[in-house]
């Protein structure tokens, strides 16, 4: 990746993207597609990179939104950039910011996500955003974290601060960096939850209508445990063993057995999920045998594994796969996701 870090010019409008760090390539190659010309200022090396683009700022924001990219998990467009220094205080650094904003309407949900891409601060980030929201509800708008309107974005560098403020989908995420954070318990029966909870909450998944769900790949049960705790009746499938805490559960029913060769009643389920460590060829072609259990319309949430190189390649690939029996209706490499990219897929008629 080629580094430019010729700024200044002020015909380019500057952006945060941000993406998993293995996965920073496949990132900018879905932000060139959209301006071929996009030059990277500063590449952090932890999956944030600073961009400038010629294009419009909104022109260039909105491309990337309709093309939904897949590694992008987060994208904050600036409109300044300031300068602090160690004898500022986080007063005067607050004060300088809301400087850069032009308006802040009453009554409006405002969540302030600040970043530090680099450097060494005598002052806790968490403590400057406390400061931004002190003035945010002085001018009568609301401190919000979860679900805001609008976001100030705010990347540390050094001594520049770059300020930005958008309407929170313009952020591809709402969560800073599309970083979603889940309460760890020791009663989780494993992190691979957390997965299926982020792509519910991305792809705004309905659990009310699911009555029965289908787990293939299930052991040890985290998928399973967040779908019985959701009160969908479960059939987990896997050569190894489940959590036997989840034999509480009535509506769980647990199969030993190899994915690919399953006899189930046709047209019983509403939901697939499938969370198999295989690879992603054979995983499509093994869910798309066991597509017939599920009634027409249903979803499925599917990891693909991604164990080539090629990554675009692999994914365009298995999507053809699945495209014979389902719609791929998204397709994102989510904050819980390490070496895979999750998809939502529905079954065609
Ligand atoms: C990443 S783990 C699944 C974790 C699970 N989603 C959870 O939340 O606890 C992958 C699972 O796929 C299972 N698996 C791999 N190939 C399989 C196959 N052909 N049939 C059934 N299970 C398989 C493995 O035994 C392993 O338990």
């Amino acid at each position: 990746m080629t580094v430019d870090n010729s700024i200044n010019d002020k015909t380019e409008n500057i952006f945060a993207i941000t993406a998993s760090s293995n996965y920073i390539n496949q990132a900018l190659e879905e932000a060139r597609e959209v301006d071929k010309t996009l030059k990277i200022l500063q590449n952090y090396g932890n999956g944030i990179l600073l961009a400038a683009t010629s294009m419009e700022k909104e022109d260039f924001n909105n491309s990337l939104l309709n093309k939904r990219p897949v590694f992008i998990r987060h994208i904050s467009a600036f409109d300044a950039v300031g300068e602090i220094n160690d004898s500022m205080t986080k007063e005067e650094i607050a004060g300088m910011i809301m400087q850069h904003i032009d308006y802040i309407e009453k009554n409006t949900k405002i969540a302030v996500q600040i970043r530090k891409a680099r450097g060494e601060y005598y002052f806790n980030p968490i403590d400057l955003k406390g400061e931004i929201d002190k003035i945010l509800v002085e001018l009568g708008a609301e401190a919000e974290i979860k679900e805001p309107e609008y976001i100030i974005s705010i990347l540390l560098d050094e001594t520049s601060c770059y300020i930005g403020m958008s309407s929170s989908y313009m952020n591809i995420s709402s969560w800073s960096g599309g970083m979603i954070h889940y309460k760890k318990d020791d009663a989780d029966i494993s992190r691979a939850k957390f997965k299926l909870m982020e792509a519910i909450s991305v792809f705004k998944l309905d659990l009310s209508k699911i009555h029965h769900a289908l787990d293939l790949g299930a052991a040890p049960g985290g998928w399973t445990s967040v779908l019985l705790e959701n009160k969908i009746a479960v059939t987990a499938v896997d050569t190894g063993d489940m959590d036997e805490r989840l034999n509480k559960y009535k509506n769980f029913t647990y199969i030993k057995a190899n994915a690919s060769e399953l006899e189930l009643e046709e047209n019983s389920f509403d939901l697939l999920t499938s969370d198999v460590s295989w690879n992603a060829k054979n995983t499509a072609v093994m869910v798309n045998k066991a597509s017939r259990f599920l009634v027409d319309g249903s979803y499925a949430i599917i990891t693909l594994k991604l164990m080539s190189d090629k990554v675009r390649r692999t994914i365009k690939e298995v999507k053809e796969i699945y495209q014979e029996v389902f719609d791929v209706i998204a397709a994102k490499q989510l904050f819980h996701n390490r070496d895979e990219i999750t998809l939502l897929l529905r079954k065609r008629s």
